[in-house]
């Protein structure tokens, strides 16, 4: 059971590993913003769907909220994390490095994206170019303004780069137009609040100044804080410049479009091209190390057309965002139906190897069963054997020895012969009876002792070899076996009483017993070419053999064996070592007891017609059925030749002269020759008594040659002359 158990482990191994096998090895890409707003939702959106083009990419997000310190402990714990790679828009230059600088040194690759810091430790950089961005928007406001005109300009974060570089390419360009006047600097931090706050607090300061032309602000969200503190101060509404540029319902290109803005810069997102550049370095293929992102001014313009694609383009990705769903919904499927398959899968395999496992446990079992079966057949054909060694030599030594003792020999002996005599007779019994009870307690069968109840005193003794010679008619007796000295000693038993044939085996018995037709056959069971059970069987299957009474002389003393022997079709059975009486009496019982057919062809009175087929049906078995109904019609048929002879009869059924003499003898008790004459009789009285023949044609009729020796048969038969027949 152990190996079945250790076979289903392997094959749920496999089915787990087959389940498991389309697993590859993830990306995991930490992302850092420094804030949340629209800007970063859109950038996170885009990196989301450069993601959906990878399978083997999980991104972690973290948002810093505008906190150095918050920032730096989101770097740390995604490191811990374990990602693989960190994209990072630091919050401030300088104050982000060394959470970069830490992750950097571990191995992890860095993007510094849109925002930069001072350490030179990163993998890669991308973003616009916001000196230039600054720069553009001075040359726009210069000629907005017609080189003359009184500016605001609003700050972004204070210590983030794009503030720097932006105000940096601003107060260049404006240097340039001397026309051009910034009345203010405010600090702002990228947030609307803040940039309402200090606007309003600025005019607060300056209620009684000089009109203001313009206010640049350094992200749209700044811009419009500006716009908000200008309009509830109420005070005359300059134009309101800003960077961003993005999409959506309060994106600036809307705030364009709606001319809340003058104009704004679009300052570009590219999520999706931020996540290509990481797994390409991830997956080491050749990257650019600094990516410069494109970018443009948008103005009332192009604010229409800008307003109209970036709406396409916000459908679309609201288009192709619904696809990755369902993707997603179907792989989600498809990997339960594979899981599914796999366990169904290791489930039939289970069964199989436990079917298996069932199966030659079941034909181990039957096989051991059988084996016993045989060693206990081999046993039991051992005991027998050896009881049959045992049995014939006792058989020889206590059958002698009672015949002994009978004979004026042993009457005449001494006092101490006769007790020897006694000694060895007793424990010839008693080997017997030990004998018996091993054989009983090694096969656990029940030995039978078909001599035991004989009353050997009662019986007549069987006559010793050669006193007495068996008269002509006889029975004959078939002795069939192996053992020279158990024939002798049977012969010796037989002969005064019977005529004896032998045979030693099987084959040779059922040759004699066809030849001869004996009216008995003793026959033993175990013997060489063939067994007394076969030989027993080929005897009652035989037309000319059939009627013959079997005895079987054998060793083989359990039940079960004499079950056998009856089934093959003896008429008894008797085990050795045996009592000769009991023989003769089985024998003489046994020839007595023939259902023989007396009067085939009785002779009825006139009024009732002879009824040969009644008497045919009295005949116990149909094989004897069958041949004396052939063997009658026979005789009728031929009954008007007078030269028919026996041989003529024997002919016509097939047979030698010897066997239909002898069957029809042990079947009827009579000769073919008496039957034949009984026949002729017979005929010869139905005719004398319904035709008007005359002796003479009637004597001529039934065969016989002379009329006066029918006539002698006649009386001798019927006890009175054939006129007188007539007569009545
Ligand atoms: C978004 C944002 C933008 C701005 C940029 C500067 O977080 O504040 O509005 O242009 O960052 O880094």
């Amino acid at each position: 059971m152990r190996k079945y158990c250790q076979f289903a482990f392997i094959i749920l191994m496999i089915a787990g590993m087959a389940s498991c096998s389309q697993d590859v090895k993830k990306y995991r890409i930490g992302v850092s913003q420094c804030s949340d707003d629209i800007w970063r939702d859109k950038q996170n959106s885009e990196l989301k769907i450069g993601a959906y083009f990878h399978d083997n990419v999980e991104l972690r997000f973290a948002a810093a909220y505008d906190s150095d310190e918050r920032q730096i402990q989101q770097i740390d714990s995604l490191v811990n994390e374990g990602i693989d790679l960190l994209i990072v828009a630091p919050n401030q230059v300088s104050t982000i490095s060394p959470a970069i600088d830490r992750a950097y040194d571990k191995g992890i690759p860095v993007i510094v994206f849109e925002r930069k810091t001072n350490t030179k430790k990163y993998t890669a950089y991308m973003g616009a170019d916001n000196y230039e961005m600054g720069h553009l928007m001075g040359e726009y406001v210069a000629t907005r303004l017609n080189e003359r005109g009184r500016i605001i300009e609003v700050m972004g974060l204070k210590g983030s780069s794009p503030a720097i570089e932006r105000h940096n390419g601003f107060r260049e360009a404006i240097a340039q137009h001397p026309g051009i006047q910034v009345i203010a600097t405010l600090q702002g931090d990228w947030t609307e609040p803040t940039a309402y706050n200090t606007v309003k607090q600025w005019l607060d300061k300056n209620k009684d100044g000089e009109k203001i032309d313009l206010v640049f602000g350094m992200n749209d969200r700044t811009a419009m804080g500006a716009r908000k503190a200008f309009e509830e101060a109420g005070r005359a509404l300059p134009l309101f410049c800003g960077i961003d540029g993005l999409p959506g319902e309060n994106g600036g290109i809307r705030l364009v479009q709606d001319s809340l803005l003058d104009a704004s810069y679009i300052y570009p997102t590219h999520g999706d091209q931020l996540l290509q550049l990481a797994v390409d370095i991830l997956e080491g293929k050749p990257y650019e190390k600094e990516t410069k992102l494109m970018s443009a001014l948008l103005t009332q313009d192009n604010a229409r057309v800008l307003l109209m694609e970036s709406e396409e383009i916000m459908r679309q990705s609201h288009n192709l965002e619904q696809l990755h769903e369902k993707a997603n919904k179907y792989l989600d499927q498809l990997g339960n139906q594979r899981t599914l398959i796999f366990v169904a899968l290791a489930a039939i395999l289970l069964l199989l190897a436990l079917l298996a496992g069932i199966y030659m446990y079941y034909l181990q079992r039957a096989r051991i069963q059988d084996e016993r079966m045989q060693m206990e057949r081999e046993q039991l054909d051992f005991y027998t054997q050896v009881s049959h060694e045992l049995r014939t030599p006792l058989t020889l030594i206590q059958g002698p020895l009672d015949q002994l003792l009978r004979t004026n020999d042993f009457r005449d002996a001494s006092d101490n012969a006769r007790e020897l005599f006694s000694i060895v007779r007793r424990n010839t019994q008693r080997l017997t009876r030990l004998i018996n009870k091993m054989l009983d307690a090694q096969v656990g069968g029940t030995v039978t002792d078909g001599n035991a109840h004989v009353e050997t005193q009662n019986l007549a003794s069987p006559a010793p070899a050669g006193e007495i010679k068996p008269d002509e008619d006889a029975s004959t007796v078939l002795i069939v076996d192996d053992n020279a000295d158990i024939r002798t000693y049977l012969r010796s038993i037989l002969q005064g009483k019977y005529s004896v044939l032998e045979a030693e085996d099987g084959q040779r018995g059922l040759e004699l017993a066809r030849e001869q037709v004996p009216d008995l056959i003793v026959s033993d069971v175990m013997m060489p070419v063939m067994n007394g059970l076969e030989f027993c069987q080929q005897v009652k299957k035989d037309d000319i053999s059939s009627h013959i009474p079997i005895i079987l002389l054998t060793a083989r003393a359990l039940e079960k064996h004499q079950i056998e022997g009856y089934e093959s079709g003896a008429d008894a059975y008797i085990t050795k070592p045996f009592s000769p009486e009991l023989l003769l009496a089985r024998i003489d019982n046994l020839l007595h007891s023939r259902h023989q057919l007396k009067d085939l062809w009785s002779v009825k009175p006139a009024t009732e017609p002879a009824t040969p087929a009644a008497s045919v049906a009295s005949v116990p078995m149909p094989i004897e059925d069958a041949f004396i109904s052939q063997f009658k019609k026979i005789v009728e048929e031929r009954l008007s030749d007078s030269n028919l002879s026996v041989e003529d009869l024997a002919a016509d059924m097939g047979l030698s002269r010897v066997q239909l003499y002898r069957k029809v003898k042990a079947l009827t008790g009579s000769t073919p020759v008496d039957l034949l004459r009984k026949a002729r009789l017979a005929q010869a009285q139905r005719l004398l008594q319904e035709s008007t023949l005359s002796v003479s044609e009637i004597a001529y009729q039934v065969g016989f040659a002379s009329p006066s020796y029918f006539t002698k048969c006649y009386k001798d038969e019927f006890g009175t002359v054939p006129g007188e027949a007539r007569k009545s």
